[in-house]
């Protein structure tokens, strides 16, 4: 069985709020499934009840098979969680914190140290295991909290907002840790940063309000962006002004953007119903004879269609 995390028709209310409304996913093994949304959008909540941390007033969450409702010890075997934070003790060793997360989790004796070693190395913590946790960077502490969350060996990892609040060098080392832990298991990191989408996510799905909007390929989302296939030029000053009457002019062009670079201008030519415009475009070029320094065909862009899909109705 490929899929190893199936949530069907998760639903809370919060007395009258509509926290999360019948969100359905699934997550296969070596996959990581980004969860975006807006903050307030549901995504610690439907990751509290896919834990079985918060019971959904509908619906279910299967791991391995197992129904985390009626069998939450067995189904939480199979599961690792970072919460959103990751709140730990400042006052403890990473050493003390994971033997200790260890036996909470059953596993003690020799086996407890070896889990603990190898959960250690896994997310490179071993040069600051004797360091009292609150003197450690924020990227370090981090990394405690991922090391926590797989002591057990888990199939499926939950990690919300795993990157938040790190640093670029952090999120970067944060990133690799998630690349290298998806291997063979089933991830969902949940997320507000949507660089992190093309950086380590198979798929996403966008959230707002509690319900799915839309669930893609990072490609498939950008396709739907109005930049998809935009053509961006970028030309000197004295010719911009021309050349952009002349491509607004143009059939299959709907719009163009303007942007001041320097003594240049960045041109950007939207295509209508985002066709391929690059070869209309190039025969222009080639007729006016535009000293054109950069030509770029867009793939779409995810922060325009986050937002054309999550920003309410002004
Ligand atoms: N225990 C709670 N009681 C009441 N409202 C809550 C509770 N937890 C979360 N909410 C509300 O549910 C919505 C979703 O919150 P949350 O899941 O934390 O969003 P996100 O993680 O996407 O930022 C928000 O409006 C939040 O205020
Ligand atoms: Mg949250």
């Amino acid at each position: 069985m490929d899929v190893l995390l199936e949530a069907r028709n998760l639903t809370k209310n919060f007395g009258s709020l509509h926290a999360v409304d019948d969100i359905s996913l699934s997550v296969k093994k070596g996959e990581v499934l980004g969860f975006l949304g807006p903050n307030g959008a549901g995504k610690t909540t439907t990751m509290k009840m896919i834990t079985g941390f918060l019971s959904p007033t509908l619906g279910e969450t299967y791991v391995c098979g197992q129904p985390v409702s009626t069998n939450s010890v067995a189904a939480r075997a199979h599961m690792g969680y970072l919460p959103e934070g990751a709140p730990l003790y400042g006052d403890m060793t990473p050493r003390g914190f994971l033997k200790f997360m260890a036996s909470v989790r059953g596993i003690k004796g020799t086996h407890g140290v070896d889990v603990v070693e190898s959960a250690a190395r896994a997310v490179h913590l071993d040069n600051v295991m004797e360091q009292r946790i609150d003197t450690l960077s924020k990227g370090f502490r981090r990394r405690v909290g991922l090391a926590a969350a797989i002591l057990h060996a888990p199939d499926v990892l939950i990690l919300d907002e795993p990157t938040d609040g790190l640093d670029p060098n952090q999120k970067y080392e944060v990133r690799r840790l998630i690349e290298a832990m998806s291997v063979d298991r089933a991830i969902i990191i949940s997320t507000h940063i949507l660089e992190e989408v093309d950086a380590i996510c198979h798929r996403a799905i966008i959230i707002n309000e509690g319900r799915i909007v839309a669930d893609g390929t990072p490609s498939e989302l950008k396709g739907r962006s109005v930049y998809k296939n935009a053509v961006t030029l970028l030309m000197p000053v004295k010719y911009a002004q021309n050349a952009a009457g002349v491509l607004k002019g143009v059939k299959t062009i709907d719009r163009i953007e303007v942007a001041a670079e320097g003594a240049h201008v960045r041109l950007t030519a939207l295509a209508k119903g985002c066709i391929d415009i690059s070869q209309d475009i190039t025969e222009i070029l080639a007729d006016k004879g535009w000293p054109v320094t950069e030509f770029t065909v867009d793939n779409g862009r995810l922060d325009d269609v986050f937002r054309s899909l999550t920003v309410g109705e002004i």
